[in-house]
Formats: C-alpha cells, structure tokens, sequence
C-alpha cells in the first residue's frame, strides 16, 4: 500500500505545532500501526530529519504506553484494539492518515505525538494504597470472592491507563479510567477499609486536574482497547453517593 500521512509536529509544549505531510510507500498490511511509524522514521533519518515522536513499550496491547488519534479517532478504526496491536491491513491503499496525539488539556504535549498522562498517576496516588495484613499470607482460598463480584473486577483491572477515553470525550473526563479503578477494588474484599476514602480522594483529585465530567455521550467506552463499559461510570457514581452519605 502507498499512504499519505499528516502528522503532528510539535517540538515541544512550549512551541505551536502544525501538520506535516509524508508518503508512506510500501506498507505491508501485516505491519502494526507503529512498525508502519517506524519504517517513516527511518526515512526520516536517512535524510537527516527529525524522526516522528511517539509513545510505546510492550506492542502487545497490555501497558498502555501508545495510543494516537487516527483520523479523528482514538487508537484508529478497529474496535477494542490498541495502536500497537492494529494492523495495516484494517487501510487500503492510496489512503489519507490524519495522525495527532491525545488532545486534553490535562495531557500537555511531550512532543509532537507524546503526551505527558501524569495526570493519571495522580489520580491513582490519590486513590491511595489497600490495607493488607503483615506476616504469612492468608490462603487465598480462605477470602471468598462472589463470582460475579471477582469477573466485574477482573473487567474492569483490564484497563491499561492508555489515556483514550479522556482523548475521545467532548468534555476531557476521565470518568472512564477512574471508574475502573473505583469499580475494581471496590468490588473485592481487600478494597474495602479504604473505599471511602478512595472515591472521595480520586474524584476531587480528577477534579482539581482539570478533567471534565461525564454527560454519558460514550464515546469513551466506544474507543477504550479493554472495553471497559459505561457500567462502571454507574458504579463510580452509586460509589461517590455511598461515600459522601458515610462522610
Ligand atoms: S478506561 Fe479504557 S480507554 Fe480509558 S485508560 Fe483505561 S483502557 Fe484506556
Ligand atoms: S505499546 Fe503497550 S499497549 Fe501499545
């Protein structure tokens, strides 16, 4: 395949970024979104350009490192997928790439595809540690875990902080990732001395840093690679009345 990419190019948070326009040629449909970035850059290098900066680590869909907007959409077109894990082959040749980074103003611009998600460690410190006891550990056999009580948080530990909810949303919530969280160790006994405590913390924090709030528009959960669902919105919001009550 022969693709035209434009691409975002920012040297750094301090400068305006703009557009840049590359040919793509010879992509195989059997390289990933970022090998395909890689053989760009390079190019890129050989001429003794500036290569494309973009953010990665395992390319196997599991830390949460990537994640770009293509085409106007968080890790590009195929549903439940990270930008590691799409394949060229989801494009057809003589296709147009409109490549940006995350944009929300809790997430400054690193450099040109590189976004700074602190943020969201932020609000995980905010959430605070579980209470655990020292010594031998207890047979895990021994903390019954209601079935369906283990799958909601096993669903929802599946998300990997990637950022795209809060690049998808109109309002730059971070509801999504947040409930996650809330609606994990919520569910599980080791979560529950710090529950409280937990939501208040990691709502206001998400407040204080600028996110906005959520207004069920779902674009979130339509792009989320884990497909965390709305669901745990519903909970983190049934949490935060619960915790507010006992306050
Ligand atoms: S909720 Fe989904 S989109 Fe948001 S950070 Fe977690 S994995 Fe990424
Ligand atoms: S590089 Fe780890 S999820 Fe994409």
């Amino acid at each position: 395949m022969n693709l035209t990419l434009h691409v975002w190019r920012q040297p750094s948070a301090a400068v305006a970024g703009h557009m840049v326009q590359y040919d793509a040629p010879d992509v195989s449909g059997d390289m990933s979104f970022l090998e395909m970035l890689d053989v760009v850059n390079e190019r890129l290098i050989g001429k003794g350009e500036d290569p494309i900066a973009f953010d990665h680590d395992c390319r196997e869909g599991i830390c949460g490192m990537c994640g770009v907007m293509v085409n106007g959409i968080a890790h590009g077109p195929q549903r439940a997928t990270t930008a590691c894990q799409l394949h060229m082959r989801h494009f057809k040749d003589g296709d147009t790439l409109y490549i940006e980074p995350w944009r929300a103003e809790p997430f400054p611009v690193i450099k040109d595809l590189i976004v700074d998600r602190g943020a969201f460690d932020r609000i995980i410190e905010s959430g605070g540690f579980i209470t655990a006891a020292t010594g031998g550990p207890q047979d895990a056999n021994s903390i019954p875990v209601a079935k369906k009580a283990a799958d909601w948080a096993m669903d929802n530990a599946a998300c990997i902080g990637c950022g795209a909810c809060v690049a998808a949303c109109p309002n730059g919530s971070a509801m999504l990732f947040t409930a996650a969280k809330v609606s994990h160790l919520g569910a599980l006994p080791q979560g529950q001395p710090e529950r409280t405590s937990r939501v208040l913390n990691m709502v206001a924090k998400m407040d204080e840093l600028g996110f906005g709030s959520c207004t069920n528009i779902g674009e979130c959960a339509a792009v989320c690679p884990k497909e965390i669902s709305m669901d745990a919105i519903a909970t983190l919001n049934r949490e935060l009345i619960r915790a507010s009550v006992r306050r």
